[in-house]
């Protein structure tokens, strides 16, 4: 039944040599790569070490140079202003080379980081291409964080250009990111001497003599920067992604076997190629936006579609069908919350009956789970394969998926499907034993991983053997828990550590906790994940107060849901928070986070056997019931 993915999958595991060799043709190189896998530092692994290339270069001028200058490279359609704007490779070119050379007039140098604070528009792919174009590191980050988020990132990334706009445009306000970059700049300790600025219309922003340059004034006359060989194995970008801790993660992603990963996976994961419209409906500030709506599509020479919107209410439910009808979008990729929140506003699905969306041929789901009832709606109402792919910011593209490109596999309900090529994926038990199939337990890859996933840490080598490589040594431990079943299916369950998924969006609750722990009237906290219709998951905070503290609590909560907001950003969506007299412990004092958790979701809890007091898990319940509005 699976004849054709079991031997491409196969090949991919007994020769990823030979495999990845091939795939590398599809990348144009300066130098040629000799060695596919380097295993000469094992367990980190390297792909394509001697080789050199240009991504920009891959993404953009080889398209004109073949002749397919007139592509459009870039759809922009932003439901907040109206616009909507085509780019065609060789425009798209023109200016990437002047912003290239605009940046390197302002001093950045191959191998300098540049920080990347926008929001989702046409700018921004520029801004990142046209690092990649120097050899420049960009790191993007997501406009959603709030500045102390920005100011950790400063300070790890230490970039010698930090290129932003003035604001974003959320449906409910206009949000101002230059106060949050100042004030970011201002905590930090890095100094940053130079800004590059788009200002928009909604809100200009005010700028500073000598540090602040406008982007309208400097990339359109600057003169065109051309495209720097870098090594294969030098960093593309920095991408900044919750740990277990406050202190993001900084997962770095390399030139070459990026490239070669994902100029693979638009033929063979989503079956999209030159001429054809692929949609990816994220965010440039998260790894989806970074590897489907800027890369991906570019290597392989499709039109790549921007989006500044929402799924509802900008204008209303239809607004991804009237995209899709507008620009002939063959592929869509977006969260599952995003169809959440259309079935939610549009049961029927009848704002659909209104466009013509027989080009679309496919739906990809992926940032969590994709649960049956919304599988099946859109199933039903898009009448096209709908797949649930698994990944995540460290991996840059899918574990699993059913590769359409490859074959198409029939859909099981909430299964991602299968691994994809080159991913070796095992379920461990404790001890790192492999499970037979359908037993539960900790999904691991075995290395190497394939070209295309994290090679490091940013700043960080030992953090990253120690978070990923060190629980099951000669493993990538993914952090997700999960089954494979008797027909090679992959089941990916839950996380294995504190970090949670709110509308697709990964926070860690154990940087919401620090947080909130450092409230002045806080002595202890947990914060955790409950269910929720339409995000997944939001975080709930329960916290004890210092003895002797006689405030107000709902003043005191007020408090904490602002701070959340103030220290980590909205996009944390922290609304839920209640003050308790004590919190369930083991006898040894750990706060069974878990517990509250099933208690939370009402699900069946079993005493655990090691709490310190039974008697306390109705107290929370209570509580609970009260801040859930369930009493
Ligand atoms: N800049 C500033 N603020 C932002 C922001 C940005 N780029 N993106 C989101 N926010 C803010 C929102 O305004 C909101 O603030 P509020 O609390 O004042 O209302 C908050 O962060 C949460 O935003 P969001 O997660 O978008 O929730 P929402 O309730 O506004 O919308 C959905 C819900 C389901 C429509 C929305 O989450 C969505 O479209 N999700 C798709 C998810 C996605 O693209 N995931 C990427 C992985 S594929
Ligand atoms: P991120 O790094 O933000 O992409 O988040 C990655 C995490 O999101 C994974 O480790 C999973 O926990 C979750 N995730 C992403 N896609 C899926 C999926 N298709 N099914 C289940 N979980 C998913």
């Amino acid at each position: 039944m699976s004849k054709i993915y079991d031997a491409v999958y196969q090949q991919s595991l007994d020769d990823p040599d030979g495999f990845w060799r091939e795939a590398a043709r599809g990348i144009s190189w300066s130098k040629t790569p000799s060695t596919v896998l380097d295993e000469s530092n094992a367990p980190v692994y390297r792909w394509f070490s001697d080789g050199e290339l240009n991504t920009c270069f891959n993404a953009l001028d080889r398209h004109v140079r073949a002749g397919r200058g007139e592509l459009t490279a870039l759809i922009y359609d932003s439901a907040m202003t109206g616009e909507q704007r085509r780019y065609s490779y060789a425009e798209l070119t023109e200016l990437t080379a002047r912003c290239a050379g605009a940046i390197r007039d302002l001093g950045v140098r191959k191998g300098d980081r540049v920080l990347i604070y926008m929001p989702m528009i046409a700018e921004a792919v520029v801004a990142m291409l046209a690092c990649a174009r120097i050899g420049a590191v960009h790191s993007v980050v997501f406009g959603g964080f709030a500045a102390n988020e920005l100011a950790k990132r400063i300070d790890d990334a230490t970039p010698r250009l930090v290129i932003a706009a003035s604001c974003g445009i959320e449906p409910s306000r206009v949000v101002q990111y230059q106060p949050l970059l100042e004030e970011a700049l201002a905590i930090s300790t890095h100094e940053v001497s130079k800004v590059l600025m788009v200002q928009r219309d909604a809100w200009p922003a005010p700028m500073r003599e000598g540090r602040d340059h406008d982007w309208a004034s400097l990339v359109p006359s600057a003169p065109m920067a051309d495209c720097v060989s870098v090594a294969a194995t030098d960093p593309l970008y920095i991408l900044y992604t919750s740990g277990t801790t406050g202190q993001p993660k900084g997962v770095v992603r390399d030139n070459g076997g990026h490239a070669v990963a994902l100029h693979w996976s638009m033929k063979h994961i989503y079956d999209v190629g030159e001429g054809e419209v692929f949609w990816a409906a994220s965010d440039v500030g998260w790894v989806v936006g970074h590897s489907y709506i800027v890369y991906a599509p570019l290597f392989a020479g499709a039109t790549t579609l921007m989006y500044e919107g929402k799924p509802v209410g900008t204008p209303d439910a239809g607004a991804f069908w009237r995209i899709i009808e507008q620009y002939n979008v063959k592929v869509l990729f977006t969260a599952p919350t995003a169809f959440r929140a259309i079935k939610k506003e549009d049961p029927k699905g009848d704002l659909l009956l209104k466009y013509a969306t027989d080009s679309l041929s496919a739906l990809f789901l992926a940032g969590e789970r994709t649960d049956p009832d919304t599988l099946h709606w859109a199933q039903q109402k898009l009448g096209v394969p709908v797949v649930d792919h698994w990944w995540q910011t460290e991996t840059g593209w899918a574990i699993c998926a059913n590769c359409l490109g490859v074959e198409e596999l029939p859909v099981k309900d909430g299964s991602p499907t299968k691994p994809t090529p080159g991913w070796n994926l095992c379920v461990l038990d404790d001890e790192g034993n492999s499970l037979p199939a359908g037993q539960l337990g900790s999904l691991a890859v075995k290395l190497p991983l394939p070209p295309g996933a994290f090679p490091t840490l940013w700043n960080a080598p030992d953090r990253f053997i120690e978070s990923y490589l060190s629980a099951f040594p000669g493993y990538y431990n993914t952090g997700d828990a999960g089954i494979i079943d008797e027909e090679g299916y992959a089941f990916v369950l839950s996380r294995t550590d504190d970090i949670i998924n709110v509308a697709g969006h990964r926070l860690s609750t154990g940087g919401m906790e620090e947080v909130l722990a450092d409230h002045p009237d806080v002595a202890e906290c947990a914060v955790l994940g409950i269910a929720d219709a339409m995000k997944g998951e939001v975080p709930l905070g329960l916290v004890v107060l210092s003895s002797g503290v006689t405030r107000d609590h709902a003043e005191i909560v007020k408090e904490l849901v602002q701070s959340v907001r103030d220290r980590i950003g909205p996009v944390a969506a922290f609304k839920l928070a209640a003050v308790v007299e004590r919190l369930p412990k083991t006898r040894s004092g750990k706060i069974l986070r878990a517990t509250i958790r099933k208690l939370a979701n009402g699900e069946p809890v079993a005493v655990p056997a090691t709490i310190d007091d039974p008697a306390i898990l109705s107290e929370i319940q209570q509580v609970l019931d009260t801040v859930l509005g369930r009493s």
